[in-house]
Formats: C-alpha cells, structure tokens, sequence
C-alpha cells in the first residue's frame, strides 16, 4: 500500500526515480510525486492521477539531481488532492519525506505544532513528521539526532524516507511494521518499499526490521536500531526474480499476462523441494488443531486447500479470514497456516501475531522474499511465482493452492488415506498440469472472450458451485467484481434453493462451476441447482468439461475444458474463470491492473 522509492546515485537519477516508481504503481494510484536535492535546494512535483498521467503535467523523468524520494500513493489520510500527494516539505522546504503506514498519534501532534504556529498544506499524518523534523533540527543541528527525536514522538506504523538539503549525500531511512528495503549497487544505493523499486537496477537487497533505520549514501550505508543506536551486520540476498517476468511482455494488461505465466509458476511450485512440503504436513500432524488463514483471495485460497485436506489427507483444518481470527480460541502447540502473495498484509500479519503470542506454531506460503510475513513464521514456503504487477491476484493464489495439494498428498500418504500407489497417479497428474493449463489458455481464449463480451453488459451474477467448487466460485466471485465492478455473488449451489433463488428472472445470470461428471454426487448436486435456475426463467451458464452432455442439455450456454484429473478440474476452472472476469473487464474497458479504490498490499487495517 503506497510505493516508496528512495536512490542515492553519482549521476543524475530523475529518470530512474520516475521507472521505479512507475514499477511500485500498483501498490497505490491515486498520485505520486518526487523530491529531489538540486543544487542545495529541494525540487518538489507532486499531482493527482496515475503516473503517466503526473508524468505529462510534472515531467517528473526530467528532474535533475543526483539524490532523491519518490511515492506512489494510496490514500487512506487525506483526500486525493495534489496537497496530499507525497513527498511533503517542512515549512522551511529544507526536509522532504515520503512516508508509507499511519501515524496513529498525528492528530495530538498536529495540533501542538499548529499551537507553535505551524502552518499544514495537508491533511495527511505524514505531514506532522516533516514538521517535527524541522523543529528538532532547529534545537540540535544534527540531521541523525533531530531525524531520532521525531521518531520517539511519532507512534503507529511507518515507513519512511527523509531528504534533507542539511546533507546532500544521505538519505535517512527508518522501518516500523510498514515494509521498507535496500538495494546495494555500484556507486549507487537504493531504498523501497518492495523489490520493484530497484529489481531493474541490483539485484542485491537487504530487508531491514521493525524499529531499525539507515543512513544511506552513495558507497556506504550504516544501519542502526532507533532505541540503542547499536550499528547492525545484516544479510545481503541475491535476488533471482527475472526482470522481465515483471514486465507486461507484450501482452495488454499485467492481468493477462500474468493468467498466461500460470504454467510456468506451476512448474515453479513443483520445484519446490519434497523436503519442504512434507516438513509442512509434518506441522500438521503435530499440531492439535490447525487452521488456515488469509484475506479476500487467500481466504478463498485458504478455503479451496480446507476442502483438499479433506478429500486428499481426511483431515479437517477450518479457514478462516485473518481479520476474524481472533475470535478463535487458540493455544499452545496449535498452529496457523497463513497465505499471502505480498508477505505484508496488515490482517494476516496481525493474525499471525495472535497465533504467535498464544504460543501456536505458524507457517505460511509467501510470494514475497524478505516480507514481513516470510521472516515472522516458524515455516515458510517461497512460492517463487515472481511479481504479480496486477493489482487483482491470478498466478499467486493458483500457485498457492497447487503448493496445498501438494501438502495435502504429503499428509494424506502419512496418514495412510491414500495409497503410495494413488500418490504416485496423483504427482503425474501434478506433473502433466502445466501443459495442460498452457493449452487450455491457447485454445479456449477466444471462445471465453465471446461468451464474456456477449455478457459483459450483466448487473448480477450468481456464482454457484458444490464441494470444492463452492470456494472456486467464490474466488471467481471476487475476481469477478474486482475486475468489472459488476455485482457477483458466490454461494454454495446447494445453498440457493434456501433464499436467493427469489431473484432469479432472466436477467440474474447464474455461472456454474460443474464438476466433472465422474464427481458423480457433486455433479448431481450441482445439476439439481442449475435446474432451479432454469425451471424459474433463469439464465444459466456452464463451465463444465467436455462430454458432459447432462449440463450440456440444461444450461443457455457453456464453456467446454478438455478432461482434467478430478484432482486438478478444480483449479482449471479457476483459470478460466479468470480469464472470463479479465475478457468482460475488457469489454467494460475497466482499469483492469488497478481496477478503482483497490491496492496491491494492503498494510492497513
Ligand atoms: C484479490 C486480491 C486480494 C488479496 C488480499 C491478500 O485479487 O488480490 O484479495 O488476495 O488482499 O493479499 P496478500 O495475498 O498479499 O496477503
């Protein structure tokens, strides 16, 4: 949420502070900014609207100077306006921050710097920092001293990084709960708030912890802790994303790209060593209770694995959506599997911190290396999916739950519910996956796009699915809604007879979710559903797979998938059903990778 940048450089910077920013935007995009030290005196642009959009009113990739921040925002104080827009200058212009969390406390300091006669252009938090930046400067003179003691003052979360004209050769940096990095080059040093902001210059990063700060120069870089001011050694990781993986490849939306990348971050999630799946089913069996927990798609991610476990290993861990799970009772021993594509969602985070504080194991699967998530858990599983630029998650949450199977098939041979024989069947089937998926994206594209462009102009959808299907439907839902702004409600097929069956007319559309028909009762089950739809002038669509000509007869119209495992059939149909909400957005011409009000990480609770 919101994008920092930060680069200390021999030469002139202010195109790569533009590109990096620009690869933050879908972390926020409602305005952006940058502050740079030119000749002793801060150059500040600053406007509302995307990038591109600032870009062509500020000329912001023609700024000149050697040091400088930049931000990408995603309001959450303050309005969208270009006052509120970041960076911020302290009254005398001589200090710039970009600030990246909340400060929770900023309205008591607001108003004893007003009291002092402070004037605020803004009505962000971030603001009330920059100000009390210039006040302790004016007491001590020293730029480290005055940047800690406004520190001490501030409470909440943040992320921050200070420009000062006081020192043209560092910038001053500081970690608390909001995400915040370094990236080391060659006569140059970067700071940002996730990889994207240098991955197209170093590939050597360093995450820095809560309470730590910088002070970050050209060739040098010092890291301290705010309390004591002790010096820390940290870890340098070599970054192996691949640059172009994050770049839109000649595809017209991140979105479809990275719905097309779904083979190969299969191929990655079957790389991920046995060792490491079966020391997760190893957890599982350990624990006395165990729950799986994530927010909007990881939740419904959390929800499709709740189901495998049970099919695949008979056991039950309930999901729950992280902001809910502190209602939940638990204790020592007991253990919470989190998923998460950034590592840095403030729920999840929290969740977890629940989990941890009443002495649960935790484990999770992150996107993200180096997020908070990755480094707080006892376990983690790197995905290893690359970035996902669109703001909407496709390839991580699939990703995600081909990694649960796995774990499932794990626990499920420990358990003996499942022969070696049966176990063996299934890794092939795993292992055929990705061409499969590649196929089906090749062949069917054109047709989901027909039937999405003929339906795109529907209010009202009904998403409607049995067993695991239900919470494919209901990810599906929320793709759905995310990407057209169009109403899509996800329900289990079973559950419609008992209340929203009222709303059906013609122009209500149900999507089913049909299982293969060899899933003979869930098959039924389902078909029984698409024939109340029917017998009361509803409009039924199918995504089914090939030869099934019961639903065939049923419904108004289908999309046909070639024969899948009863294993995978489930994950094809969320790939389709991807594809169908991006190919409607399109017809909707949408803002499809930053589709309104939304952001890519949502560190903010
Ligand atoms: C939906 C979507 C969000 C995220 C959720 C959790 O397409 O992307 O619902 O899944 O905000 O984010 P992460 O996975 O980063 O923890």
């Amino acid at each position: 949420m919101c994008g920092i940048s930060g680069i200390v450089h021999s030469e002139n910077i202010g195109r790569n502070l533009f590109n990096s920013i620009r690869n933050l935007e879908y972390r926020g995009y409602d305005s952006c900014g940058i502050a740079m030290l030119r000749q002793g005196t801060i150059d500040l642009r600053k406007n509302i609207g995307g990038i591109d959009d600032v870009n062509s009113k500020e000329q912001l990739d023609q700024m000149q100077g050697r040091i400088g921040i930049a931000h990408t925002r995603w309001a959450t104080h303050g309005g969208v306006t270009q006052e509120n827009a970041h960076p911020h200058l302290s009254t005398n212009r001589k200090f710039a921050v970009v600030h990246n969390g909340i400060i929770s406390n900023y309205k008591e300091l607001r108003e004893s710097l007003q009291s002092k006669g402070v004037i605020f252009d803004s009505l962000t938090d971030t603001e009330v920092f920059v100000n009390l930046l210039e006040e302790s400067f004016a007491d001590c003179n020293d730029l480290e001293q005055s940047f800690l003691a406004a520190l001490q003052q501030i409470e909440g979360s943040f992320s921050i990084v200070m420009l000062s004209a006081h020192d043209p050769e560092h910038l001053y940096c500081v970690k608390q709960e909001s995400p915040l990095l370094l990236g080391l080059g060659e006569g140059c040093n970067y700071v940002g708030s996730d990889l994207n902001a240098f991955l197209e210059y170093t590939r050597q990063a360093i995450v820095l912890d809560d309470g730590e700060y910088v002070v970050l120069g050209q060739d040098d870089y010092q890291i301290r802790q705010v309390q004591t001011r002790d010096t820390i050694g940290k870890s340098v990781l070599n970054i192996d994303w691949d640059v172009e993986t994050s770049k839109k490849g000649g595809y017209s939306h991140y979105m479809l790209k990275e719905i097309f990348d779904e083979p190969q971050t299969i191929r990655q999630a079957m790389k991920i060593p046995a060792g490491q799946i079966s020391g997760i089913a190893e957890m599982f069996v350990n624990a006395p209770r165990s729950y799986l927990i994530g927010v909007g798609t990881t939740y419904y991610v959390a929800s499709i694995s709740q189901y495998y476990f049970s099919i695949l290993a008979d056991c039950f861990y309930p999901s729950l959506s992280s902001d809910e799970f502190t209602v939940v009772k638990i204790e020592s021993g007991d253990m919470a599997f989190a998923f998460s594509q950034s590592g840095e969602t403030y729920d999840t985070k929290t969740a977890l911190e629940y989990a941890k504080d009443h002495g649960a194991q935790t484990a999770a699967v992150v996107n993200v290396m180096g997020s908070a998530i990755s480094m707080m858990v006892d376990q983690v599983i790197m995905q290893g999916s690359g970035p996902e630029i669109c703001v909407v998650s496709t390839k991580a949450a699939l990703a995600q739950t081909f990694i649960m199977i796995r774990v499932a098939l794990e626990l499920g041979l420990m358990q003996t519910r499942i022969s070696r024989k049966e176990y063996e069947k299934h890794q092939l089937d795993l292992e055929e996956f990705p061409e499969m998926v590649k196929k089906v994206l090749n062949e069917q594209s054109g047709f989901v796009r027909n039937i999405a462009r003929a339906t795109s102009h529907v209010e009202n959808w009904l998403f409607l699915g049995c067993g695991v299907y239900y919470p494919v439907a209901m990810e599906s839902a929320l793709k759905m809604k995310e990407v057209t702004y169009q109403h899509a409600e996800g329900m289990p097929a079973g559950f419609l007879k008992h209340g929203t069956l009222s709303m059906v007319e013609p122009a209500l559309h149900s999507l089913f979710f049909v299982p293969p028909p060899e899933e003979k009762e869930l098959h039924d089950r389902t078909l029984i559903a698409m024939e109340q739809v029917k017998t009361r002038g509803g409009t039924a669509i199918a995504l089914m797979f090939q030869g099934d000509k019961r639903a065939h007869a049923v419904v108004d119209q289908s999309i046909e998938l070639p024969p899948v495992s009863i294993l995978l059939a489930p994950l094809m149909q969320m790939i389709v059903a991807q594809m169908f909400s991006y190919y409607a957005a399109l017809e909707l011409g949408r803002n499809i990778d930053k589709p309104r009000n939304l952001a890519k990480s949502v560190t903010v609770g």
